[in-house]
């Protein structure tokens, strides 16, 4: 049989086999739905094993290839599920190899993975390919059932094996020290998660994902300032018909992001709400989740990239944290709470009382609208002593209100943090030297609420 392209195929048979593969439905509703697509001579059983993947006739490297030693090793993970065992593949000749950890999809060790340590081998890496499932068993041998069984298995838990895998392979012996990751679509996750848990890892290669793309991140930063000042500035009437046109602009992009994610979806948030509605009205226009979409990537981006920047002001201009930073004496954890309270990107919300109230001796009437100032209560002194002074590691660095509180807590909150942190954490690692361009103004977006740094000029 001839292997086809994917291009080949219907997008909508595509995305039914998606379905499928992610376990969304099961073969027999596979069946069902592909059925329309079994015209002229082809049956729904030939569409199905002509989708599925065939890794007889994806192998490049055989297993009994020469020039590299294979075998099976399982390594201790006692936070994890106690043990994981994969496929370890290096170089024939003796000597130091840099290590690959490489993670499969969400279905276990499947002889594609195993295809890919060996290439990895060939090329002179030392390659540990683990098996996510080994706590139930390992990869079945079918992929059908192999995405069964993954649903049982602790994602926390399975995420530490694979810690546990990627720390015992730099360890060993034939290993130079220097390591990296690849991971395919699950794998891809697992790709992202180390990068930002393990500063010593080299370099994280994850394959598929949602992100946008690169070319509409300028876009996307333009518009989302614009609906700051549309929102929260005091913009002139001239000005506020160029900003509602383009607050128009970026929810024509966000709807179209999603009839994007509905002709093709992938392993993202999304696609996942796409997957969720299946086309039915009742449970979500395609206009709700646009409109998710819309203050997701306002929500999202606006806070997370002004917190960076804000962080990176206040730790510039402490030269001695930034060092310690950089030598990796000083938690970064610590740091990025401490910044939140300082210099938080939401200094302040609006919030309409629903009763009369009395606050701190204050009487608020019922309908009556305040602005709570969260950047002020996080300088708040009988809160925070020396409320001015940046002091990473404070004793209630996490009372600060950044966030906000009560039921609306930041949803974003613990992702936020992994961002924030991640990126102080590479930019110290890879460039030491940064420091502030002195004498700089500091242009912020003009509004009541976002500190928003317009631009931050560093130079090293
Ligand atoms: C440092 C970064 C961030 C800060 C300072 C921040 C701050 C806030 C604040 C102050 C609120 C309002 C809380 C309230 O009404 O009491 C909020 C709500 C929210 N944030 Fe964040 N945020 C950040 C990052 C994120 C991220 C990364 C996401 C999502 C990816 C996100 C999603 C949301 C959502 C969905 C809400 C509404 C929650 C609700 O109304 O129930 N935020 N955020």
């Amino acid at each position: 049989m001839e292997r086809k392209q994917a291009s080949e195929f219907p997008q909508e048979l595509l995305d039914i086999f998606d379905l499928y593969v992610h376990g969304d439905i099961d073969r027999r509703a596979f069946f069902d739905r592909a059925g329309k697509f079994a015209v002229g001579g082809v049956t729904v059983a030939g569409l199905f094993e002509a989708l599925r993947p065939n890794y007889a006739w994806a192998q490049q490297v055989a297993k009994d290839d020469k020039r590299i030693q294979t075998e099976y090793a399982t390594v201790q993970s006692p936070q994890g599920n106690g043990s994981i065992r994969g496929y370890l593949a290096k170089p024939a000749a003796a000597g130091k190899y840099p290590a690959v950890l490489v993670v499969h999809e969400n279905r276990g060790l499947n002889p594609y993975i195993e295809d890919v340590a060996r290439r990895l081998a060939t090329s002179n890496f030392l390659a540990f390919a683990p098996d996510g499932l080994t706590s139930v068993g390992g990869y079945p041998g079918n992929d059908e059932q192999g995405g069964q069984l993954f649903g049982k298995v602790d994602r926390e838990k399975m995420t530490l094996d694979f810690i546990a895998a990627i720390n015992w392979l730099k360890a060993r012996p034939e290993s130079t020290g220097r390591f990296g990751i690849v991971g395919f679509c699950f794998g891809g996750g697992i790709s992202n998660t180390l990068a930002v848990r393990m500063p010593d890892l080299g370099a994280a290669v994850p394959f598929y994902g949602g992100a946008p793309a690169a070319e509409d991140v300028p876009k996307v930063k333009h518009w989302a300032s614009s609906r700051v000042v549309m929102t929260w500035g005091r913009p002139t009437d001239g000005e506020q018909i160029q900003l509602a046109g383009e607050a128009v602009e970026y929810y024509r992009y966000a709807i179209d992001l999603v009839q994007r994610k509905a002709q093709a979806p992938l392993d993202d948030y999304l696609s996942d709400l796409v997957r969720l509605r299946d086309g039915d009205d009742g449970k979500a226009t395609l206009h709700e989740i646009g409109a998710i979409a819309f203050n997701l990537l306002f929500a999202g981006h606006e806070t997370t990239s002004s917190a960076a920047a804000n962080l990176f002001k206040a730790v510039l201009t402490r030269r001695d944290l930034w060092d310690a930073i950089c030598r990796g004496t000083q938690p970064l954890a610590p740091v990025v709470e401490e910044g939140l309270r300082f210099d938080p990107p939401v200094q302040a919300w609006r919030r309409q009382t629903k009763e009369a109230v009395e606050l701190d001796g204050v009487q608020v009437p019922a309908g009556a609208r305040l602005l709570l100032m969260f950047a002020a209560a996080n300088r708040d002194p009988a809160q925070f002593p020396e409320p001015d002074d940046f002091v990473p590691g404070r004793r209630n660095a996490m009372q600060h209100v950044a966030f906000g509180t009560g039921a609306h807590f930041c949803l974003g909150a613990p992702l936020a943090r992994l961002e924030v942190e991640a990126m102080l954490e590479s930019v110290a690692r890879h460039l030491p030297g940064l420091t502030l361009v002195a004498d700089q103004d500091y242009p912020y977006t003009p509004n009541t609420s976002f500190r928003a740094l317009r631009k931050l000029m560093v130079a090293w």
